[in-house]
């Protein structure tokens, strides 16, 4: 029998709905949130402002895409959290009216699953790569770094996380400190490209396991700056690119040293990478180099997958539907989810 489910994702400042058919992708809508590109960060308020203003028209326009009637959905599956709690609860709320009225059962997602559980979407003319059980899976966003081992869709266990930045958080705090604007992890990317990797050094933390630290490298990448910049007002200018390329080479390589190490131990070849910085060329080339080194098969998402999406949502909303795991009306949003 055919499942069809509806997901919604709002938990920082992207509001997004999504159509599946089992784990067929049938529409996925996502509207971003320009505001907060002015204050060089995510302002709480003004997003869940945001998030009030926009779930209507795309919830709406993504059941149309989708050729789906609310009354034919076996399920609504939204982002509980981790996320912004004011953002959280637009899309918890609008999940829950929708239920209600339609008395459709609700389905409640952890935001971070979801990015892993992205890679096994499939599209209406064809199937995406999935990686076999159990897979590594390396998930970078804005709030988050970690290694996840993935034993099933619905069991995994965290084996390694930052001790302090996320790495999307070291590329947007050291953009912000060459005035590229927010996010500046895709600036930072294109500029990258015209630099050269090798032409600054900056610190590579020392960290046991498979954990990550990004909060070393900032310091050293704010000191180069502030040391240049006294003796030259218009280096950060003249050496942006070469600065980008080197900062974003430095987190390829931090990152990329923690997985191998993991995959060793564990004796993984199956390795995956998720979350918004997943969409970093420079990581996504250095996952499949280092793949194709080591005897890896790597699973790199398509890019509208890499960054806060309800499709993502929806295929993990799909697995609990599976396992009979449903959510009581008195669900309330949480910000941080202890593992
Ligand atoms: O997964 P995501 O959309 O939201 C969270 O769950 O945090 O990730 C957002 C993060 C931001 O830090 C953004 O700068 C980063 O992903 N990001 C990138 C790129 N695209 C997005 N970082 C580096 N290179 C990119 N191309
Ligand atoms: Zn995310």
């Amino acid at each position: 029998m055919d499942i069809t489910i509806l997901g919604i994702e709002s938990s920082c400042d992207d509001t997004s709905a999504a159509v599946i058919r089992n784990t067929t992708l049938l529409s996925n809508v996502i509207a971003s949130q320009a505001v907060h590109m002015k204050y060089g960060g995510v302002i709480p308020e003004l997003a869940s402002r945001a998030h009030q203003q926009n779930i209507v028209p795309v919830v709406d326009t993504a059941l149309k895409e989708a050729g789906v009637a609310p009354d034919e959905l076996d399920a609504i599956a939204f982002t509980r959290g981790p996320g912004l709690l004011g953002s959280l609860l637009v899309g918890v709320s609008f999940a829950k009216g929708l239920a209600l009225a339609h008395d459709i059962p609700m389905v409640e997602v952890n935001h971070l699953q979801g990015h892993i559980l992205s890679h096994f979407l499939d599209l209406p003319d064809r199937t995406l790569p999935h990686p076999d059980f159990p897979f590594l899976c390396l998930l970078v966003s804005g709030g988050h770094t970690q290694i996840v081992r993935v034993d099933s869709p619905l069991e995994m266990e965290i084996v390694g996380t930052t001790i302090d930045d996320a790495a999307g958080e070291a590329f947007d705090k050291c953009a912000k400190v060459m005035g590229l604007g927010y996010p500046g992890g895709p600036v930072i990317d294109r500029l990258a490209r015209e630099g050269d990797p090798e032409a600054f050094r900056f610190a590579h933390p020392h960290v046991d396991g498979f954990d990550f630290s990004f909060s070393g490298l900032k310091t050293s990448f704010l000191y180069t700056l502030r040391d240049a910049v006294a003796d030259d007002p218009d280096f950060i200018d003249r050496h942006k690119a070469d600065l980008c390329a080197s900062l974003q080479h430095t987190i390829v390589e931090i990152l990329l040293k923690q997985l191998v190490r993991a995959a060793k131990e564990y004796d993984i070849r199956d390795i995956a990478v998720a979350g918004g910085v997943s969409a970093n060329s420079g990581l996504r080339n250095g996952v499949v180099e280092e793949g194709r080194r080591r005897g890896w098969r790597t699973f790199v998402p398509e890019f509208r997958f890499t960054t806060d999406n309800a499709a993502m949502i929806a295929v993990a909303g799909y697995y609990h539907y599976l396992h009979g795991d449903f959510s009581s009306l008195d669900v309330s949003p949480v910000a941080r989810i202890e593992e």
